[in-house]
């Protein structure tokens, strides 16, 4: 940890936390048993994440997609998370912690969605690092969702569809007022971005790594944080330009 710089951390840093399926079929356990552990890695990166000073920490936990998984799984998924949710407030009240979700909350069960407000509520006031989970979240439809209210607010006369740039589109996103993430991990091995944050990732670093999401740890995270400190963000420029203007 001492060979972080503090002042060339991510200010978002985003997960994919995948794999625990794999880890769990690799021990002959059932699958929901690698979500419990993956829990257990959640509950330690956010404490780390919000001890090294990450300000914005965002976790994809469930897809839009990964509703069409086996019904056990996913009714199993709701429960876990149910029950994440509202054993983490006291943790994030003693770590100052602001909780958050984008995705379609609609879709999710009323009992996960009373947590949620919950948690929401109790941690308003926290400023700390802000806590997203991405739930029942897909990035095509966000910026679907997205263009259809556009299309109204037009029609309605409410916004000048002229004056339409990134910055207001990106205020129609679920992540209105959350920076661009700076770093991306994501684990157990695969390369895709699976509908996360499309529009968001545009110049994001990405960092991919073969460990399975329950074996991922604060080692782990360091060496990743590490790597992304010795990256050159250039966002379009030269490194010459970019030396001159620092
Ligand atoms: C990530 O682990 C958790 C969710 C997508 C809910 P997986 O369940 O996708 O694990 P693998 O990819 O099958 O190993
Ligand atoms: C992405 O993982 C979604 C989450 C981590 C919640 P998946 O396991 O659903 O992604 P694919 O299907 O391998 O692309
Ligand atoms: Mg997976």
């Amino acid at each position: 940890m001492h060979r972080l710089k503090p002042d060339r951390l991510p200010r978002h840093l985003a997960i994919i936390m995948d794999g625990n399926g794999r880890w769990a079929k690799q021990r002959m356990l059932q699958r929901i048993v690698g979500h419990q552990k993956g829990v257990e890695t959640v509950r330690m990166i956010v404490e780390e994440c919000s001890r090294v000073g990450i300000g914005y920490l965002t976790l994809f936990a469930f897809s839009s997609e990964n509703w069409l998984r086996p019904k056990t799984e996913v009714q199993a998924l709701m429960a876990l998370l149910k029950k994440y949710i509202r054993s983490e407030v006291p943790r994030m009240m003693q770590n100052n912690i602001r909780f958050a979700v984008i995705g379609n909350r609609h879709e999710l069960p009323p009992a996960v969605n009373k947590e949620i407000d919950e948690a929401i509520t109790r941690t308003a006031t926290n400023s700390g690092m802000l806590l997203t989970l991405a739930l029942s979240y897909g990035s095509r439809q966000e910026m679907l969702g997205a263009v259809v209210r556009i299309a109204a607010d037009a029609a309605s006369g409410k916004i000048d569809p002229s004056k339409l740039d990134e910055k207001v589109f990106s205020g129609y996103l679920f992540t209105d007022g959350i920076p661009d993430p700076d770093f991306l991990i994501r684990t157990s091995g695969e390369m895709r971005i699976s509908n996360f944050l499309l529009w968001q990732l545009a110049y994001t670093e990405l960092y991919f790594t073969d460990v399975n999401w329950p074996d991922f740890d604060a080692a782990q995270l360091y060496k990743a944080l590490k790597d992304y400190q010795d990256r050159e963000r250039r966002f379009g420029l030269t490194s010459e330009q970019l030396r001159s203007c620092s």
